[in-house]
């Protein structure tokens, strides 16, 4: 087919969209299952110590209450990290609730209460009276001794090699800087709370659940309740956002679950916002980055040492430090990274973890190298580019980096800007432009991944696979991909995902979906139209005039006819990487930022952002740009707003609502530019897609805060930028 015809590359809407807008497309929460109990959690308000008593005779008396279940008389299960271990877990034993009287955070479930309505289990709830026996609590990363994991998280590399003496040359260079950073812990907080509706059978147990893998949490419910003779069904066909909460089971599935097998009823959990701050986050850092260059700016040391929190049970980690070795070039490279370990729930992945956080301390201290060569922000990052990752002695699959800094810088109008710190204004703004580069993983799953498409009695083609569309858009690329391979009109291709019955596909997530995904559909539409092309030559009904389709539908109903029913179906499986360890590979942006801050009040306003992404083949235009915006709205959040506030007397997150947790608002957000520039990769994946879901989060708060350095005089270290600490 010519390019012309083809559907891939194009501004597709949303195939999701319609549904969605039409309430059509279900969520966890939303499927109607007949007698169903609704549960909700009693959390822990002490944050480390023993549960010595539960009174529950209040609350056994509101009316509608079922059950009350606790550490003392839940049903029995399995402690999973034996026998089940997460893809994205790290070292340490998962958290179980109602395991046993032990506290290990505040906001642990410590009982579930089972009722006829949502209102009788929640109001039951407050009345279960509960007494602690508290111990000594840690929850301030500042204050808590660090260390180095001896165990590291299969399939990441938290510290890349270091390379040369960074700590000599660091000695002898002359323009140096060296600066300490913290970054605030941040909550993932989707527009879908965590929910769970748990269709009880007798041998099949429906399990709607909102999660970015229905097969990990299908194999984890197996292995924890012992269902292994029964047949477990993961249903996620809509997910309202992720960003990395859902990579694991949740609380919520477990609890749900473990209600459902009490009663042998059906039950729904839903999580409300406030029990979503226990669920994990994006663990706070502290980070400290020195620099050295030669006159000219060259690089001639990097060293870069992050502390970040993790719980006490297992050891959470991000690589921070990963971009750190690899983004300029410099021979001398230094990296220490250690965890501190907190009373609080285990941090989890958030939208490129380690990066987002890495790279605003890397990225801010560029900026300050700058600042103290003299040199423009741009200029440093161009003078120090490289064409080879030197932490692991080899090549870049495709690096078009240097054209992010081209069309993004022209875009901004960056040439334009002054390079004096309080040398533009505007009445009583002082303007400030700032920019950041940004990186990360284009990886393919590490997994393998399957989709299957079947051609269906009414002429359509039917693409399946577990994976879910966590409102990325995976839908409609899947559509496409498949629309192009088979020769056929989009309207023609009907995706099915989100089901732990369909294909294994193991996790949506790491950016990886649309390549990994995608060339599995690419694989399975190939070999049906193989199948396809041979069968319908030897029934006579094949249709190969240029520019038609592969097969029109009464042909392919004639071909199903001769067929008598039988099935025309295909299954790719996509197994990763296809390179090995011949290249390095990421994605790449460029952030220019553009802020206006009141002198008076100290109230910064991001007025422009320009984001020029270089990522591989981008497979629709408009919901990659989507995902840029939000990924781009994201880090105005970690610039400005989010901070997961603790009461460290009591060990306890003062957030429970977007009240007390603060994220963007639509006033809060002015004018976002996306380029995506052009970048031919035939080594990342089959279809030469590097993934857009986490890539524009990275660059965004260095960008604002090297802005408002340029803006206020004022270096902000510390994330995320309040009024207070700048005032
Ligand atoms: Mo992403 S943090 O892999 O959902």
């Amino acid at each position: 087919m010519d390019q012309e015809q083809t559907v891939t590359g194009k501004s597709i809407f949303r195939i999701d969209g319609p549904p969605k807008v039409r309430g059509e497309a279900k969520y966890a929460a939303e499927y109607k299952v007949p007698d169903l109990l609704h549960a909700y959690v009693v959390t822990a308000s002490i944050a480390k110590g023993r549960i010595l008593s539960i009174d529950l005779s209040a609350a056994r008396q509101f009316p509608g209450v079922v059950e009350i279940l606790s550490h003392k008389n839940r049903p029995w299960f399995w402690p999973v990290s034996f026998l089940y271990k997460d893809a994205a877990g790290p070292p340490g034993k998962p958290f179980m609730p109602l395991y046993d009287d032990r506290v290990h955070f505040s906001g642990q479930p410590v009982a579930l209460v089972i009722a006829e309505s949502y209102e009788a289990a929640r109001d039951a709830a407050a009345l279960v009276g509960v007494t602690y026996k508290a111990e000594p609590h840690a929850t301030d990363l500042a204050r808590s001794p660090a260390f180095i994991p001896r165990k590291h998280r299969i399939g990441v590399a938290p510290v890349p090699h270091p390379t040369g003496d960074a700590d000599r040359a660091f000695a002898s260079a002359p323009v140096k800087i060296e600066a300490a950073y913290t970054t605030s812990p941040e909550n993932h907080h989707p527009m879908e709370l965590f929910a769970t509706t748990v269709e009880w059978g007798d041998n099949i147990v429906t399990v709607y659940d909102k999660t970015q893998s229905p097969k990990s949490v299908e194999l984890f419910l197996k292995v924890a309740f012992r269902l292994i003779g029964r047949k477990v069904r993961v249903v996620s066909s809509y997910v309202g956002g992720g960003f990395g909460l859902g990579l694991r089971p949740q609380q919520s599935v477990f609890l749900a679950v473990m209600a459902a097998k009490s009663l042998k009823r059906s039950v729904r959990l839903v999580l409300p916002r406030d029990h979503m701050f226990a669920l994990g986050y994006r663990a706070n850092t502290v980070q400290t980055v020195s620099l050295a260059a030669d006159e000219k700016g060259r690089l001639q040391a990097i060293r870069h040492k992050a502390i970040a929190a993790t719980s006490q049970f297992e050891d959470a980690q991000d690589p921070i430090l990963l971009f750190s070795a690899s983004l300029y070039r410099c021979d001398n490279v230094k990296l220490n990274y250690e965890l501190a370990k907190l009373d609080t729930v285990s941090p989890c992945d958030m939208r490129a973890p380690g990066a987002a956080t890495g790279m605003f301390a890397l990225e801010s201290a560029m900026d300050e190298l700058a600042y103290a060569l003299g040199a423009d922000p741009l200029a440093l990052r161009l003078t120090n580019y490289t064409e080879r990752d030197q932490s692991e002695n080899r090549p870049f699959s495709s690096k078009a980096l240097r054209e992010c800094y081209a069309q993004g810088s022209e875009r901004f109008g960056w040439d334009k800007r002054s390079h004096a710190p309080r040398s533009m204004r505007e009445d009583k703004e002082l303007i400030g432009w700032g920019m950041a580069t940004g990186a990360w993983e284009a990886a393919m799953s590490p997994a393998p991944a399957r989709a299957e498409v079947r051609l269906r009695s009414d002429g359509k083609f039917e693409v399946t696979s577990s994976i879910t569309d966590i409102g990325t858009g995976t839908y409609t690329i899947l559509s496409q991909i498949a629309a192009d391979e088979l020769e056929t009109p989009i309207e023609r291709i009907v995706v099915r995902l989100g089901d732990s019955a369909l294909p294994f596909n193991p996790i949506q997530g790491g950016s990886w979906t649309a390549a990994t995904s995608g060339a599995a559909v690419q694989s399975a539409c190939r070999k049906l139209k193989a199948k396809i092309t041979s069968q319908a030559k030897k029934a006579g009904v094949l249709d190969r005039r240029p520019g038609t389709e592969l097969l029109s539908a009464s042909a392919l109903a004639d071909l199903l006819k001769l067929r008598r029913g039988g099935e025309l179906s295909a299954t790719g499986t996509m197994f990763s990487p296809p390179f090995g360890k011949r290249f390095s590979s990421a994605t790449h942006a460029a952030v220019f930022a553009e802020v206006r801050v009141d002198e008076e009040l100290s109230v910064v306003r991001v007025t422009r952002i320009v984001c020029a992404v270089a990522a591989g083949r981008i497979l629709n235009p408009t919901t990659a740009r989507s995902q840029i915006i939000g990924a781009t709205v994201m880090g105005i959040g970690k610039a400005l707003h989010e901070d997961t506030a603790y009461d460290h007397n009591l060990g306890r997150c003062m957030a429970h609502s977007f009240g007390d947790y603060h994220i963007p608002s639509n006033a809060d957000v002015y004018d976002i530019d996306v380029v995506f520039v052009d970048e031919t990769d035939t080594q990342v994946s089959p279809l030469g897609v590097k993934g857009v879901g986490e890539i524009g989060v990275v660059a965004v708060a260095p960008a604002i805060a090297n802005a408002i350095f340029h803006a206020t005089g004022q270096r902000m270290r510390d994330l995320p930028i309040t009024i207070d600490r700048l005032a």
